[in-house]
């Protein structure tokens, strides 16, 4: 069954789709946004060898016309050098202003071929087809895109709303567990920001559907999908609520320099998921919320068997000060003042950027003191 979110923005309206097996239906779905039955697909090598040909089938039955090309898979890829390419190509390509490119993958190539979109002649439509658990609950919806720079991460782009988002649940069978629980952290971001429900359904069921149980696969995307698409269009540019969103990510963006953007140590999700705990943590030393809350957001993703805590960093970490250092150069700093999303209970996320930094400092050191 297919299940659909509408992201209502006035002027940039469009449905999430939610499913399996979407892949197949690419070109039923696809078909009524086309000026001509032509579009072009930008994927990675990766995702090109395991969905590409399911894609292209899909587009076939409606008699679709692609062209496609396949960028090397990895972060690497979200650069100025593959962007200038895939602009450059789909203007070789002759993709005009009416036309519709589908960006096929996860999080990086969702986010340049959505800039790419964003710029190519001012502005062309794109559908998401996001191929990784992260990319379907959070990347593919609500219209970031971008490119990383030398002095950080999406520092470059723009916010330009997808006109569809394909999300076929049954492609995440091909990702490694690894790369699905990291997807999770996302998930579980969401339960924790905003919704006890969700939170507890996910402690009860969440470990069915990394087991590949469709059912509760589709209801984690669906869910999660929901929730970002209310805060979206609460607040498209985050302006305000928006940066709930970023539940655990001061944290995870500097666990992720002090690694080096290093995957083999530390995926984004799941630096993401120890975010949350250490915002859980902060918030419980500040009193915030109740002192349990943070021994049941581990306990859930110690479950999940997924990365808890910086002892589950391997390698060096910098000291207090050095994890400090590095929060200071996170794009949420304002006015020279760090914002967290800190929370009043699970489920209960508010935006703050009155934070003592001693208790900042002391959450830091007792993790890290953990490490022995
Ligand atoms: N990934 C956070 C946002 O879309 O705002």
């Amino acid at each position: 069954m297919t299940e659909i979110v509408h992201v209502g923005l006035e002027g940039r309206a469009y449905d999430i789709h939610i499913g399996a097996g979407l892949l197949d239906r690419a070109g039923d779905l696809i078909g009524p946004l086309l000026h001509r039955p032509r579009v072009a697909i930008v994927t990675d090598e990766t995702v090109a060898e395991l969905h590409l040909d399911m894609l292209c089938e899909g587009l076939d039955r409606s008699g679709i016309a692609r062209v496609a090309m396949a960028l090397p898979a990895g972060e690497a890829t979200k650069s100025w050098p593959h962007f200038e390419r895939v602009v450059e190509w789909l203007l070789e390509q002759k993709i005009e202003r009416n036309d519709v490119v589908i960006a096929l993958g996860g999080g990086v190539i969702g986010d340049l071929v959505g800039f790419a979109a964003a710029v190519l002649r001012r502005g062309v439509r794109f559908v998401q087809v996001p191929t990784s658990l992260l990319a379907q609950v959070d990347s593919s919806v609500g219209g970031k895109t971008g490119i990383n720079a030398p002095q950080g991460k999406n520092l470059i782009g723009a916010f330009h709303q997808p006109s569809l988002v394909l999300a076929d649940t049954a492609v995440l069978d091909t990702l490694t567990e690894r790369d699905y629980l990291a997807g999770y952290g996302e998930v579980v971001k969401y339960g924790l920001l905003g919704d006890y429900d969700y939170f507890q359904w996910l402690e009860e069921y969440a470990s069915c559907a990394a087991a590949g149980d469709m059912d509760a696969r589709n209801h984690i995307v669906k869910r999660a999908v929901e929730m970002k698409a209310e805060i979206v269009m609460r607040d498209e540019t985050e302006q305000g609520d928006r940066a709930l969103l970023n539940l655990g990510h001061t944290f995870c963006h500097a666990l992720e320099a002090a690694t080096h953007y290093d995957g083999s140590r530390l995926l984004h999700g799941e630096g993401v998921a120890i975010g949350c705990a250490l915002a859980f943590d902060l918030s419980a030393r500040l009193g915030l919320c109740p002192q349990e809350d943070p021994t049941r957001v581990r306990a859930h993703l110690r479950d999940m068997k997924m990365k808890a805590e910086l002892v589950n960093i391997y390698g060096e970490l910098p000291d207090v000060d050095g994890l400090i250092g590095l929060m200071a150069q996170d794009k949420k700093v304002q006015d020279g003042k760090l914002r967290f999303i800190l929370a009043r209970g699970i489920g209960e996320a508010f935006i703050t950027s009155d934070v003592p930094p001693d208790a900042v400092r002391a959450v830091l050191a007792d993790a890290l003191a953990a490490r022995g």
